[in-house]
C-alpha cells in the first residue's frame, strides 16, 4: 500500500508543543482522570479510584469489554454489543472498514475537503476514488446532486463525515437518507465518520441519526477523542451489521490487538456519565462561540467563516496576500498561535478553527491572531519569534 503524507498530522506535530494557544484544537478540551472521576457522586469516588489503581494490566476483551460494547451498542437503534468492534481511535475503525470493504481497482465516492485518511487510505489501497465537494461557494454546505453525479454502478462505498472537519457543515437526516437511497440503488455501503457525533452547536442544525440506524448498508465510525475530551484514551469503534466487525477483528489481530485496559475501563466511567460531559462541552462551545463571532464582526474586513453548525470545526477566509501554510507558521512561530493552513484541505487562503478549546486561551489566541493579520496587512510592525 502506497500512502501520500498526512498533510495536516505533519504540520500539526511540527507546532503542537510548542504553542500556548491551539486554537486548531480538533476535539473538546481534554479531561483529566480526576475531571472522569468527578463525574461520579463525592461518596463513591474513593472506591472507584481504588478500583482503577487496582486494575491488573493485562490484555483486555480483544473487541472491547462486553460492558463498554453494551454501553455503546444502546446508542444506536436495533444495535447489540457483537454490532460493535472497539478500535484504537476512529483512526483505526476507518482504516480497518476500508482494508475489508475495498479492493483495488473499487470505485470509492469520499467527501472533500475531509480528514485525510478518508481519500488517502482507499487511494493507497489503489481505489478510484470521486471526490465529493463542498464548495465553498454555497458556505461549505454539501450539495447532495453533486453526489448523484458521481456515484456510478460500480461504486463500493461512499464515504461520509457529519459533522464535518473541517467546516462543520452537518448532513440533515433527509440528505443522510438520500444518501443511504443511492448506495442501496447501487449495491454500496456507506460509511459515516461520526467522530463529531453529539457536539451540538447552539443554534446549528440537529443531529441525524447515525448511519448504523439507517439499515443494513449503514456503517458508523465512533470516538471518544472529540465528544468527550478523551483523544489519549484512543478509544474508538466500529457499528456495523452481518460480519463486519468480526472481519474488521480479525485484521486487527495483526494491528494493535485490544484496547488497553485501563482505557477501556475509563471509557466505561465516560460513557454512563456522558449527559454531565455533554453539559461541560455546551459550556465551552457556547463561550467560544459568542467569543468567535464576537472577533469575526470586530475583523470582518480581514477574515469571515460560517459557524459549524454542529462538531467544533470551521474554515474561516482571510483576506491577506499570504499562503494559508505561511500564514500558519507565522501565527505559530512568532505569535505562539495555531491556525491550520487551509492548503492542508486544498483550500487556500483559509485557517481551520476549533472552538472546542479553553475559553480563554482559544480568546487570548483569537486577539494574537488578530496582531499577526495587522502586521502581515502592513498596518503593524513584525513581531519578533516565539514572542509572549
Ligand atoms: C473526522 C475524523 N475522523 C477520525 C479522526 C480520528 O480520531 P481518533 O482516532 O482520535 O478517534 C479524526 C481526528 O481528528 C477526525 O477529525
Amino acid at each position: 500500500m502506497k500512502m501520500e503524507p498526512f498533510a495536516l498530522e505533519r504540520w500539526m506535530t511540527t507546532w503542537e508543543t510548542k504553542v500556548q494557544y491551539d486554537i486548531a484544537e480538533s476535539g473538546i478540551l481534554p479531561l483529566r482522570i480526576h475531571d472522569l472521576l468527578d463525574l461520579l457522586p463525592e461518596s463513591e469516588r474513593p472506591a472507584a479510584l481504588s478500583s482503577l489503581v487496582d486494575l491488573r494490566l493485562g490484555y483486555s476483551e480483544a473487541c472491547g469489554t462486553a460492558e463498554l460494547r453494551s454501553l455503546l451498542a444502546s446508542t444506536y437503534k436495533d444495535c447489540s454489543p457483537e454490532n460493535i468492534l472497539i478500535t484504537t481511535g476512529a483512526i483505526e475503525a476507518n482504516f480497518l472498514l476500508f482494508n475489508i470493504l475495498l479492493e483495488p481497482g473499487d470505485h470509492v465516492v469520499a467527501c472533500y475537503p475531509a480528514y485525510q485518511q478518508l481519500y488517502s487510505v482507499p487511494r493507497g489501497i489503489g481505489c478510484d476514488v470521486a471526490l465529493w465537494n463542498v464548495r465553498a461557494e454555497n458556505g461549505f454546505r454539501f450539495d447532495l446532486g453533486d453526489l448523484e453525479k458521481l456515484v456510478t454502478p460500480k461504486t463500493r462505498l461512499i464515504v461520509v463525515n457529519t459533522p464535518h472537519n473541517p467546516t462543520g457543515a452537518m448532513l440533515s437526516e433527509a440528505d443522510l437518507r438520500r444518501v443511504y437511497a443511492l448506495a442501496e440503488s447501487v449495491g454500496a455501503k456507506v460509511l459515516c465518520d461520526e467522530a463529531y457525533r453529539w457536539l451540538t452547536v447552539p443554534g446549528g442544525d440537529p443531529f441525524a441519526p447515525p448511519m448504523f440506524d439507517l439499515g443494513p448498508r449503514g456503517i458508523s465510525v465512533g470516538t471518544l477523542s472529540k465528544p468527550f475530551g478523551l483523544p489519549g484514551l484512543r478509544i474508538g469503534w466500529i457499528a456495523a451489521r452481518g460480519d463486519i466487525p468480526a472481519r474488521c477483528w480479525a485484521m486487527r489481530d495483526y494491528v494493535s490487538l485490544s484496547p488497553g485496559r485501563l482505557n477501556d475501563a475509563l471509557a466505561i466511567l465516560a460513557m454512563r456519565h456522558r449527559e454531565k460531559i455533554f453539559e461541560r462541552n455546551l459550556r465551552i462551545i457556547t463561550a467560544n462561540l459568542a467569543e468567535a463571532n464576537r472577533w469575526f464582526a470586530e475583523h470582518a474586513g480581514v477574515i469571515s467563516w460560517n459557524p459549524p453548525s454542529g462538531g467544533l470545526l470551521a474554515l474561516a477566509r482571510y483576506n491577506l496576500d499570504i499562503p494559508s501554510l505561511e500564514l500558519s507558521n507565522r501565527l505559530a512561530e512568532r505569535y505562539s498561535v495555531m491556525l491550520a493552513p487551509g492548503s492542508a484541505f486544498g483550500f487556500e487562503h483559509h485557517l481551520r478553527i476549533g472552538i472546542g478549546q479553553d475559553p480563554s486561551v482559544f480568546a487570548t489566541g483569537l486577539q494574537r491572531a488578530a496582531v499577526c493579520f495587522a502586521e502581515v496587512a502592513g498596518k503593524r510592525p513584525a513581531a519578533a519569534a516565539h514572542s509572549e
